[in-house]
C-alpha cells in the first residue's frame, strides 16, 4: 500500500481525559475511510491533530510523506477539510469568502473554479448572499466548496452530511464519489449515518473512548462482530461499554 496518511500512537489528553488514546492507522491513496464512533469517541480530535489544528500529546503524523506539524504549510497546500465547527466570516458574501480562500490556496483561475463548484453544490444563486444568512445545509455545502477549491489529494470531512436533507445528502455523496473516482482523491470522513458509512467506505475505523475497536472493510468488520449492519454493531458497542 502507498500510504498517504500514517498515524502512529496518536494521543491527546485534555485535563486528564484521554480523548485519543494511542491510535495507529494508515490510509492508502484513493481510499475512502469512514471514521465512526459514539459522541466523544475522539473522531474530531483525531482529524484536528492530523490537520495541525491541535497539538498531539504524543504520537506522530505523516501526511503525504511529510510530518505534521513540522511541515504543516506544505501539507495544507495539498489537503483540505470541512467541518461544521469551522465557520467562515459571516459578514462576507459567499463569493467574497471563497475568493479569499482561493487566494490563500493559490488557485489558478479562481472565478471559474468557484463558479463550477457553486454550481455542483447548488449554491450558484447564493453567491452574493451574506455567509451568515445561509441555512445550515447551505453553509455545509459552502464548506464543501471551500474544501475542494485546491483540488486536495486528501479530503477530510467531519460529518459532511449531518445537516443536509436526504436529497442534498445523496447529492453530496454522489458528488464526492464522482470526484474521488475521477481524481483518485483520498477521502477520510466521519459520520453518524451508518448506512452511509457502510455504502461509501472502502474501510472503516471504529473509535470508542479514544481507541480503535474495529478496523477493516464494512463487510469484514460485520463478519468479525457477527452483526448484520453497522447500525446494529454501533448500538451493541455503544450500549455495552
Ligand atoms: N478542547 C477541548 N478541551 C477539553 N476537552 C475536549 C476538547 N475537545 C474535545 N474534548 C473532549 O474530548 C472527547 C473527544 O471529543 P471529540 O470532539 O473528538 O469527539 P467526537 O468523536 O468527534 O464526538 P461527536 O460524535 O460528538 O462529534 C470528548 O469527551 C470531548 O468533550
Ligand atoms: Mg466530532
Amino acid at each position: 500500500m502507498d500510504p498517504v496518511l500514517k498515524v502512529t500512537n496518536l494521543t491527546k489528553v485534555f485535563n486528564g481525559l484521554r480523548a485519543v488514546d494511542g491510535i495507529s492507522f494508515e490510509v492508502a491513496r484513493g481510499e475512502i475511510v469512514g471514521v465512526l464512533g459514539p459522541n466523544g469517541a475522539g473522531k474530531t480530535t483525531t482529524i484536528a491533530m492530523i490537520l495541525g489544528l491541535l497539538t498531539p500529546t504524543a504520537g506522530t503524523i505523516q501526511v503525504l510523506g511529510m510530518s505534521m506539524p513540522q511541515e504543516r504549510q506544505r501539507i495544507l497546500a495539498r489537503v483540505n477539510f470541512s467541518s461544521p465547527y469551522v465557520a467562515m466570516p459571516y459578514n462576507l458574501t459567499v463569493l467574497e469568502n471563497l475568493l479569499v480562500f482561493a487566494h490563500l490556496y493559490g488557485v489558478q483561475a479562481p472565478g471559474k473554479k468557484i463558479r463550477e463548484l457553486l454550481e455542483i453544490f447548488g449554491l450558484s444563486t447564493h453567491s452574493h448572499q451574506l455567509t451568515g444568512r445561509l441555512s445550515s445545509g447551505e453553509a455545509t455545502r459552502l464548506g464543501l466548496v471551500k474544501a475542494l477549491l485546491n483540488d486536495p489529494e486528501i479530503l477530510f470531512l467531519d460529518e459532511p452530511t449531518a445537516s443536509l436533507d436526504p436529497d442534498a445528502a445523496e447529492h453530496v455523496r454522489q458528488t464526492l464519489l464522482r470526484i474521488q473516482q475521477e481524481r483518485g482523491m483520498t477521502l477520510v470522513y466521519t459520520s453518524h449515518n451508518m448506512q452511509e458509512v457502510e455504502r461509501l467506505s472502502h474501510r472503516i475505523i471504529f473509535l470508542h473512548r479514544g481507541r480503535i475497536i474495529a478496523e477493516g472493510s464494512p463487510a469484514e468488520v460485520l463478519r468479525r462482530f457477527q452483526q448484520e449492519s453497522l447500525e446494529q454493531l454501533f448500538l451493541e458497542v455503544a450500549r455495552k461499554q
